[in-house]
């Protein structure tokens, strides 16, 4: 049984490429065998996320265009051997994916016996978002406690929406990933609180991860996050992992709220 989630935003650079890094990794690091595709063609960066920039021979295109085989495109990641990185294509045209290519890709993944396929979308609903929640089974929507990023993010869910009763059943479980989330600012009054965002996004929350400065230098080290040992952010990502995973969280308290405790609220 394979789950696909679709990492998804309204507004760029709020977290999916980090997000989405960690989360693969902790799932590998359970033992699941673990794709995370990267659907920002033209802008890719979960190579640099996952450590794997110098070993890409072929790409996700490379594959939907028949140019080279699923297996030769995988890229095993260099800490956990059960992850495995597609990675997008850095000059071709993202008119490329289609939904039948698309739907092979993550079918022949299945067949390979891969459990979970993250995709880590663009931000936006656009063709190639679009096409990650196609097949999705769970989206997790990242957002940051500022106005513009929770606007936009309602706009996507909106979108989500239509897009869902348009081309497929209702079935996609959609949760909020909350990033950034610093107490400095909640204090000052610069950040909008969970409780605010959640009022106006009606969405389950997944995880908050709190902003967190071993993140930039996770990126850098090309190891997600999650791989810290110490780390609020490593922390928050594991317990994320473990939620979607059906397993018990390590909470934190004041920053870590399992998904489910507000019930689940249907956007109208
Ligand atoms: N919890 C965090 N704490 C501190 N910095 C973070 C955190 N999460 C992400 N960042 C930083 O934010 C920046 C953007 O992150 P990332 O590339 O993951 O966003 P994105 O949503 O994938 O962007 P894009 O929309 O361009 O694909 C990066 O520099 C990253 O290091
Ligand atoms: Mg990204």
């Amino acid at each position: 049984m394979t789950t696909t989630v679709a990492v998804l935003s309204g507004k760029g650079g709020v977290g999916k490429t980090t997000v989405c890094a960690s989360l693969g990794l902790g799932l590998a690091l359970q033992g699941h065998k673990t794709a995370v595709i990267d659907f920002d063609i033209g802008l890719r960066n979960l190579d640099l996320a996952t450590g794997s920039h110098r070993r890409i021979l072929y790409d996700f295109i490379n594959v939907l265009e028949g140019e080279a085989a699923l297996g030769d495109a995988l890229i095993r990641n260099r800490h956990c051997d059960t992850l495995y990185l597609l990675a997008a294509s850095q000059t071709r045209d993202k008119s490329a994916l289609t939904e039948e290519g698309v739907g092979r890709v993550i079918q022949q993944l299945g067949d390979a016996g891969f459990e979970y396929i993250l995709c880590d979308a663009p931000p936006g609903m656009e063709h190639a978002a679009k096409l990650a929640c196609h097949f999705a089974d769970q989206a997790i929507v990242c957002v940051t406690p500022d106005t513009a990023s929770v606007r936009a993010t309602d706009r996507i869910l909106g979108l989500l929406q239509s897009h869902r009763i348009d081309n497929q059943p209702d079935t996609l479980h959609e949760y909020l990933l909350i990033n950034r989330v610093n107490q400095f600012h909640l204090d000052s009054g610069a950040a909008l609180t969970t409780a605010a965002i959640l009022e106006t996004l009606a969405i389950d929350l997944l995880i908050e991860v709190p902003e967190c400065n071993r993140v930039a230098a996770a990126w850098s080290e090309g190891k997600p996050v999650l791989a810290d040992t110490e780390s609020a952010a490593a922390v928050a990502l594991r317990n994320a992992v473990a939620i979607l995973s059906g397993q018990p969280i390590k909470p934190v308290v004041g920053e870590v709220k399992p998904a489910g405790l507000l019930g689940r609220l249907r956007r109208r």
